[in-house]
C-alpha cells in the first residue's frame, strides 16, 4: 500500500495573517490545501491519502472534503501534533486505523503547503522509497549558501555543488518511522522535527530524489502571490 500523507498541522505564522493558517487560503478558487491533495489522487501510485490537519480546522477540512472531493472515503482526516514528525506520527496512526495500512505501507509524506508536486516526484519517491527505504526530495543549490552561527559573521562557505534545498516530499515506510521516532528522547524530538533528520541522525542513508524549483514552499505572502501567477500561467 502507498498512502500520502499530508502535514498540514501548522498554523502558518510566518504567513503574517491571521485569519485562517494558509493552507486553506484561496489559490485560484481553491484551497491551497485542496490543490495538493488533488495531486495525489491524481497519481496511479497513490492508494489513500491522509491529511494531519490542527485540531481548531478539523471542521473546514471535513467541509472541504466534503465539497471538492465528494466525501471521498480514500480521504482521511485526523489531527495533527505540536511539531511536524508528531504530525506525521498521527498521520502513521490513522492510516493504520482507518486504511488497515500494513507495516510496509510506503508513506509519501508531503507539505500542504507545496500545491506545485509534480506526479513525477510522487512516483520518484515511492521507487526510492522502496529500494533505499527512506528518501528526501531536494533541489540543488542556486545561490551561495553563506552559514553564520551567531547571525553577525561567516562562520562558513560550504562549497556550493554540495549543498541542496529541501523539499518534500519525503518518503519511507511505515515501520521504518516508527522505529527511528521510537528511538529518540524527548529532547530530541523537540529539537528534531524534520522526519528525514531523523533518519539521518540514526545513520540512515535518505536517497535524494530530484525536486523542482516550481515544488516551493507557501510560507511568506510574497509565496503565495508566486503560486496565483504559476496557476495562471498553468491554465493558459
Ligand atoms: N506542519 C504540521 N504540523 C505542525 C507544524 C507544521 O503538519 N505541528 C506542517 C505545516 O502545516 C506545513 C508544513 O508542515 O504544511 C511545513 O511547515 P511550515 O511551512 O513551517 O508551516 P507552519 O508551521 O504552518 O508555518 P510557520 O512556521 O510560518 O508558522
Amino acid at each position: 500500500m502507498v498512502i500520502g500523507g499530508i502535514v498540514a498541522g501548522g498554523i502558518g505564522s510566518r504567513m503574517g495573517q491571521n485569519i485562517k493558517p494558509k493552507q486553506f487560503l484561496d489559490l485560484a478558487g481553491k484551497p491551497v490545501v485542496v490543490h495538493t491533495i488533488e495531486k495525489f489522487l491524481a497519481s496511479p501510485e497513490i492508494d489513500k491519502v491522509v491529511v494531519g490537519v490542527h485540531k481548531e480546522w478539523i471542521h473546514l477540512m471535513n467541509d472541504l472534503v466534503e465539497k471538492y472531493f465528494d466525501g471521498n472515503d480514500s480521504i482521511a482526516i485526523v489531527a495533527g501534533g505540536s511539531n511536524r514528525n508528531e504530525t506525521i506520527y498521527n498521520i502513521i496512526n490513522c492510516a493504520k486505523e482507518k486504511f488497515n495500512a500494513p507495516a510496509d505501507t510506503i508513506m509519501v509524506t508531503h507539505d500542504a503547503v507545496r500545491p506545485f508536486l509534480s506526479l513525477r516526484i510522487i512516483e520518484d519517491n515511492v521507487a526510492a522509497a522502496r529500494e533505499y527505504g527512506v528518501c528526501d526530495t531536494v533541489i540543488s543549490a542556486s545561490d551561495t549558501i553563506i552559514q553564520s552561527e551567531n547571525g553577525e559573521y561567516i562562520t562558513d562557505v560550504p562549497i556550493r555543488k554540495q549543498m541542496y534545498q529541501g523539499q518534500t516530499p519525503q518518503s519511507f515506510s511505515i515501520e521504518l518511522f516508527e522505529k527511528v521516532y521510537g528511538s529518540m528522547t524527548e529532547e530530541e524530538l523537540q529539537i528534531v522535527t524534520d522526519a528525514c533528520k531523523m533518519f539521518f541522525l540514526r545513520g540512515y542513508n535518505v536517497h535524494l530524489v530530484e525536486g523542482e524549483v516550481n515544488n516551493f514552499k507557501i510560507t511568506y505572502p510574497f509565496d503565495l502571490k508566486m503560486a496565483m501567477t504559476l496557476m495562471g500561467d498553468e491554465s493558459k
